[in-house]
């Protein structure tokens, strides 16, 4: 699949399905997610740009190298997102942090804005957008949309868990912006649960079930 990269690694496959388990608490569900978070997030930033910068170690000059530019941003869709973060500004602690928080209108049952604070200059930044699982897709479209409104360029999308019909709908709108994922489920069911995944990620972060 074109700009979709499944990270399998074993050590994530290994936590996801502790995870996946009805019977894994809250406090070790987070604690999860935030490890599979640091583990793909290394994946995700692995071609971020370089820049070299002159350095004295204890014994000579050094060019050495550095990040390019402004710092990462990571922007959490809101609620289960924020499960993302804490793992993803363990690896880059100057990280900006943007939410979007979006709901569901019951009549037209498009996804309506409720919260957005983006950080400046989305241009210049490497966008990580997350939210632990891609099901209809709705908000993820939803929420890149109003990021690339705020002229960002460089955006990828990191989730847990993807349904087939999340992964269609979000290339049909952004086809150029990379999609990474641990696991690509079998479906949705009949109420937009990615199915066999891993209940309300929401739910299941802060204990609300
Ligand atoms: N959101 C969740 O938290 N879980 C699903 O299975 C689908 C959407």
């Amino acid at each position: 699949m074109k700009n979709v990269t499944v990270i399998d690694h074993p050590l994530i496959q290994h936590k996801l399905t502790i995870m996946r388990d009805k019977n894994t608490p809250s406090a070790l569900f987070r604690q999860l997610l935030r490890e599979i978070s640091q583990l793909m997030g290394y994946e995700l930033m692995r071609d971020l740009p370089l820049d070299v910068t002159d350095i004295e170690t204890p014994l000579e000059h050094m060019q050495a190298p550095t990040l390019k530019g402004h710092d990462p941003c990571i922007v959490s869709i809101l609620r289960a997102g924020n499960g993302f973060v804490d793992g993803l500004l363990d690896l880059v602690p100057t990280a900006s942090v943007g939410f979007i928080g979006l709901y569901r209108d019951p009549e037209t049952l498009r996804p309506v804005e409720y919260y957005m604070k983006l950080p400046e200059h989305m241009g210049e930044r490497r966008v990580m957008v997350v939210d632990p699982m891609l099901a209809t897709g709705h908000s993820a479209v939803a929420a890149v949309e109003k990021i690339i409104a705020q002229g960002a360029k460089d955006v990828r999308f990191l989730c847990l868990v993807a349904a087939p019909e999340g992964i269609e709908e979000f290339q049909k709108h952004h086809p150029d912006v990379h999609i990474y994922v641990a696991s690509i489920d079998r479906q949705l069911n009949e109420k937009a649960y990615i199915v066999p995944g891993l209940g309300d990620a929401g739910d299941r972060i802060f204990g609300t079930k």
